[in-house]
């Protein structure tokens, strides 16, 4: 496949590229949002793309037939970007998908977008009806698509070892972002995870285990 990563230039997405590109069978596409973001890829021979979720980014999905959404408009930013890159960008992303016959679409999520909004924190609240209102919009298509809902994200060191699977009441807690990246690539190819929304967490199992068992 020729994977979009959209959000490539984030701490996600650098990773997810960079699993991509050296150890899976696919082509990552970085779709950064600067023309000054692309040397670090490029010097490795990974194609790259310009576009901006808040404008036309169509041309973005020519030559392209997955993707894997891992931006966001980011903690310090208010409620008009959460609106116009979380909700909206992710929306007009999943419908070009659709426009184009996707064969695949892997969405970021959060843990707890599926909750009743009155259990959401009210700073975040935004946020989180955003991401699930995008969560809605992709399980309404016909994509091949996984949602995945990490929870807390840190910069610890991956474990490779996760707690994955259809949401429990039991789940809470954080996950690396290495450990993050790692899922969503592996869970590329692995039909067990098709049309699938799934909790993540750190935990005992081996990814390829949690995979296989879901
Ligand atoms: N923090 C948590 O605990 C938590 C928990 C669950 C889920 N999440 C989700 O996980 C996502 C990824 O995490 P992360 O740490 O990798 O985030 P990150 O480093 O902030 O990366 C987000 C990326 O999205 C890009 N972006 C923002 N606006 C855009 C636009 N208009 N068009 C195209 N790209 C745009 C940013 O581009 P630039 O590089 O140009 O700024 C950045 O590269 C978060 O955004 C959040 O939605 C977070």
């Amino acid at each position: 496949m020729n994977i979009l990563v959209i959000g490539a230039n984030g701490q996600i997405g650098k990773m997810v590229v960079d699993k991509i590109h050296s150890n899976s069978p696919h082509d990552a596409i970085a779709m950064v949002r600067k023309g000054s973001q692309q040397e670090q890829f490029k010097k490795r021979g990974i194609e790259t793309v310009t576009a901006d979720l808040e404008n036309d980014f169509s041309h973005a999905y020519e030559g392209n037939n997955a993707v894997i959404f891992v931006a966001g408009s980011g903690a310090d930013t208010g409620a008009d970007k959460t609106d116009m890159v979380d909700r909206k960008g992710a929306m007009k992303a999943i419908d070009l998908a659709v426009k184009h016959n996707f064969v695949r679409f892997i969405m970021l999520s959060a843990f707890g977008a599926d909750l009743n909004p009155q259990e959401w924190p009210k700073n975040m609240a935004h946020y989180y009806d955003a991401k699930a209102a995008a969560d809605d919009y992709l399980q309404q298509t016909n994509l091949n698509y996984t949602i995945i809902r990490p929870g807390r994200l840190t910069n610890d060191s991956g474990s490779g070892k996760v707690d994955f699977g259809e949401r429990t009441d039991e789940r809470q807690g954080a996950i690396p972002r290495q450990d993050v990246a790692e899922v969503l690539v592996q869970c590329l190819d692995a039909d067990s995870t098709y049309r699938k929304t799934l909790e993540l967490l750190s935990g005992d199992c081996t990814i390829k285990q949690a995979i296989e068992a879901i």
